[in-house]
């Protein structure tokens, strides 16, 4: 399995590892940033109640920042955003 954000044969690689976040509210949004020295926002989706997302770190996408009531599932556990 490829490492976290490791590039083979010139491909940009998905890490083997998922997470999860589940919509516990309409609009909320999930952003994708950038790894490397420069974090910037590169890629958001917006999720409606009870919709489900399922993601991947790759090479581009070092950290997640969700915005909004969600339940977010990752292999070090289980955490809820939003108030
Ligand atoms: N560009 C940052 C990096 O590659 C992205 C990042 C990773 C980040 N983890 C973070 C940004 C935690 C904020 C908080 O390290």
């Amino acid at each position: 399995m490829a490492m976290d954000g490791v590039t083979v044969n010139g491909e940009e690689e998905a890490s083997g590892r998922y997470i999860v976040v589940k919509a516990l509210e309409d609009g909320v949004v999930i952003m994708g940033l950038t790894r490397g020295k420069d974090t910037r926002s590169h890629h958001s989706e917006r999720l409606d109640a009870g919709e489900v997302l399922v993601a991947q770190f790759t090479e581009l996408t070092a950290a997640i920042k969700i915005r909004g009531k969600a339940e977010i599932m990752t292999d070090v556990g289980k955490v809820a955003s939003g108030l």
